[in-house]
């Protein structure tokens, strides 16, 4: 009894052993990206946002109320990392959960720490929490891989000894830095190397924007037609949304205090759709910027095909990419429908929210859902082994949503269609946060009138 139990044990045990080995084996095999070796730089080689901030005021004012400037404090990105890498036992998937640092909290990967999202918070460095700075962005030089942060920097010293900092100019000097202009800058992929994300291990495309991007009408092989990502977020201002539907007109002004007039300054509000986070931080107009975004987005059209047979059609008019874009799994864009009758009855509704602001189960959403690599949607990102669905309109082009009509009478019917976008959904933020105390700003993009 005891000899078989014994033996068992070994058998059992040696068992793990091979399969332990056969797993490592597996994972060397078919990882996603090869093992990189970040290069370590000391932090004192940088120099913190205030101090550019003390010759570049007006640059520096825009950039510190950017997700860029929150990419590492944002209250909300704390919570979702915290809220994916708890109880994950899979390595895969932890591997995934404890790679967000490296976007989110770049300047800290490079120099040391943290290395994971689950490092200890307050032992990270202050300049390294200063998110996605400029120091970071002016001393890159190129990518060399256009996903997951594959940016490679040169550094200077530190304040004593600053180095080089690149940019669009061609013809500008400091006494205090040295300065280059910089082609990289110029053109989407400084941007794209962060905007496309994909899962560390199975390879999962999360985000996509820079080749959404890349693949649509606003990317063009002659740089004179090309519109780049700067070409519409960095020319952005308040009163000016600068969409693809909208004038993107130059910005005149100074790149520095008492510099030289130039033609045109590139803003660093990097304002994308998010309203929320800016309104939870008290800065309104911030997230008016969001809004008049959102609001130079998009269209709506509707058609009646057949006598019960409404088209509904929605444009991508302004995004330079899908629309929605970025964490598409999150972000919630629907269409509200509405059929009323000559007495105002209603005669079909969809899409129309409770009074949680919650959604009916069959809105028609814009989004991405993941898998679980055996079709079962999964919310957390670091699960993400495929992808069940990605509705959403790509820039340039229309989806065309059908609506069939119950029986009833129709004639002097009134079709209203309504397009909303809001930056998560109250359902999942509620359970968060308890209900009712983060109301989510819902923003209307487009709307249409039809009378049948
Ligand atoms: C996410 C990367 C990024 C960050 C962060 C960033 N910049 Fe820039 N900056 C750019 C790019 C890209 C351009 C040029 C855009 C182009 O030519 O299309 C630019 C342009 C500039 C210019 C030239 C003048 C102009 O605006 O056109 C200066 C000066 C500058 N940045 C300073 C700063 C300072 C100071 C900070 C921090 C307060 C900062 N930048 C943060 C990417 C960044
Ligand atoms: C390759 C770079 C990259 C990595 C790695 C990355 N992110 Fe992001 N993240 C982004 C970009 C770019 C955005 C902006 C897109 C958007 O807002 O939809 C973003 C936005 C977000 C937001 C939205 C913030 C808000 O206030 O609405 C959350 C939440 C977030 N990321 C969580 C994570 C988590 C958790 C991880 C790790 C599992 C992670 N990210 C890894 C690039 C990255
Ligand atoms: C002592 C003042 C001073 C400080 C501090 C300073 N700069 Fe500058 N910077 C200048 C001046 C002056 C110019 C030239 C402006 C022009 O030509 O219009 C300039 C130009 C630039 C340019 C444009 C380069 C090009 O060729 O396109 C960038 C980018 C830049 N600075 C980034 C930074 C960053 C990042 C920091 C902080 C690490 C910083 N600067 C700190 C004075 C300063
Ligand atoms: C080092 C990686 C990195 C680089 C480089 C980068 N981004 Fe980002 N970007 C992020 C992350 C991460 C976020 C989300 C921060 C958050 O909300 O937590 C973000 C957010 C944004 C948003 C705001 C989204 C919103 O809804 O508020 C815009 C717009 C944006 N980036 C545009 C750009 C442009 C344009 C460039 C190139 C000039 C660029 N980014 C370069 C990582 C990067
Ligand atoms: C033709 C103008 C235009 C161009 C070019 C463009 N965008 Fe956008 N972008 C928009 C508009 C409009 C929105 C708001 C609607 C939306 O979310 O798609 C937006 C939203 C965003 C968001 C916010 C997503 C969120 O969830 O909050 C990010 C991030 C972003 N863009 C990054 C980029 C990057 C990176 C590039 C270049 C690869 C780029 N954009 C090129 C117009 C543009």
């Amino acid at each position: 009894m005891t000899i078989l139990q014994s033996h068992k044990h070994l058998v059992i045990a040696a068992l793990m052993i091979a399969s332990v080995i056969l797993a490592i084996l597996y994972r060397v095999y078919v990882s996603a990206e090869p093992k990189e070796t970040v290069p370590t730089y000391s932090i004192d080689r940088f120099i913190a946002a205030d101090t550019c901030g003390g010759c570049h005021s007006a640059i520096f004012a825009q950039w510190e109320r950017s997700t860029h400037h929150l990419s590492h404090t944002d209250t909300v990105y704390l919570g979702v990392s915290d809220f994916l890498r708890e109880g994950l036992k899979d390595p895969d998937e932890i591997e995934e959960a404890e790679a967000c640092v490296k976007c989110h909290t770049p300047v800290g990967v490079i120099t040391g720490y943290p290395t994971k999202s689950s490092d200890d918070r307050s032992k990270i460095p202050e300049l390294a929490r200063m998110g996605i700075q400029c120091d970071y962005c002016h001393c890159a030089t190129e990518a060399h891989k256009m996903y997951n942060n594959g940016l490679i920097i040169q550094p200077g010293h530190g304040e004593e000894d600053p180095g080089v900092k690149r940019g669009p100019f061609k013809d500008s000097e400091s006494d205090y830095h040295e300065t280059a202009y910089s082609a990289f800058h110029t053109n989407a992929e400084i941007c794209g190397t962060c905007h496309n994300v994909k899962h560390v291990v199975f390879a999962t495309d999360l985000e996509t924007t820079y080749t959404e991007w890349k693949n649509g009408p606003y990317y063009s092989d002659d740089p004179k037609r090309r519109v780049t990502c700067q070409g519409c977020h960095m020319v952005q201002r308040p009163g000016v949304p600068a969409t693809g539907s909208t004038q993107r007109p130059l910005n005149p002004g100074q790149a520095v205090d008492d510099g030289p007039q130039r033609e045109h300054i590139f803003t660093h509000y990097f304002v994308g759709a998010n309203a929320y986070l800016p309104k939870l931080n008290g800065d309104a107009e911030k997230s008016q910027m969001a809004i008049s975004r959102l609001e130079n987005a998009a269209t709506l059209g509707i058609t009646q095909q057949a006598h019960r047979k409404l088209i509904i059609e929605v444009k991508n008019t302004g995004a330079g990419h899908y629309l929605p874009t970025g964490m598409t799994e999150m972000r919630q864009m629907w269409l509200e429908i509405l059929v009323t009758d000559k007495k105002g009855k209603t005669i079909f509704a969809s899409g129309v929210r409770d009074e949680n602001q919650y959604l009916p189960a069959d809105t028609i959403l814009f989004n991405t859902v993941f898998g679980d690599g055996k079709g079962n949607p999964v919310e957390n990102i670091a699960k993400a082994r495929e992808i069940l669905k990605d509705k959403r309109v790509p820039p340039g082009q229309s989806l065309f949503e059908t609506v069939e009509l119950p029986p009833g009478k129709l004639n002097g019917a009134t079709v209203k269609a309504t397009l909303f976008y809001r930056s998560a959904s109250q359902k999942m933020l509620d359970k968060a946060t308890g209900k009712g105390t983060h109301p989510l700003p819902i923003i209307k993009m487009a709307e249409a009138q039809a009378r049948l």
